[in-house]
């Protein structure tokens, strides 16, 4: 169990196109995946690939707290998505805020597609398939980008919501949209 350094955005990993796993179940990917989960917990994120960690892997993992879950989703223990794939299923945009463990301090409003089939294996082989709506969505297409080089702000369409957190209780943004998870 360690809690692994987490690379901040203007760090080149976080812009490379990550590459797919090739040995899921090898010793070295599972700790990789248990470390990974603990430096999530640590930082209070809702989610982390693994390009975060400094490895440019196609390996993301993520929870849906209670206090979280919207339109009667169910919260989600961590899940685990290795060579992940989406697809969109229906692209009406629906605006929230967003927040990244290697953006700190910064939230911003992200357009994202509302609704989303996603596919991967967890770290026993298991094949995982989902439909997701709501933060369940948002969380996995943020983490998935990120396997793409691909940070939050890169896919804004209103740099003016782009806000320290500790500022918004003055700004026009909506402070009750003010308590973002970090991903
Ligand atoms: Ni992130």
């Amino acid at each position: 169990m360690s809690i692994l350094k987490i690379a901040k955005m203007g760090h080149p990993v976080l812009l490379k196109t990550a590459i797919p796993v090739e040995d899921p179940g090898s010793p070295d990917i599972l700790r990789l995946i248990d470390n990974m989960a603990d430096t999530m917990i640590d930082a209070c994120g809702a989610g982390l690939a693994a390009p975060q960690v400094h490895v440019s892997l196609r390996i993301m993992i993520f929870h849906v707290q209670n206090d979280r879950a919207e339109h009667n989703e169910e919260s989600m223990s961590l899940r685990v998505l290795i060579n992940p794939e989406i697809k969109i299923l229906d692209a009406k945009l629906d605006v929230d805020m967003e927040a990244c463990l290697s953006i700190p301090g910064l939230v911003g409003l992200v357009p994202r597609a509302r609704k989303i089939y996603y596919r991967g294996h967890d770290s026993s082989g298991r094949l995982i398939e989902e439909e997701a709506e709501g933060f369940h969505a948002r969380v996995v297409q943020h983490e998935y980008d990120h396997l793409d080089g691909i940070l939050y702000p890169m896919r804004m369409t209103d740099l003016s919501t782009l806000a320290f957190r500790d500022e918004l209780g003055r700004s026009v943004i909506n402070p009750e949209q003010s308590n973002s998870n970090n991903e």
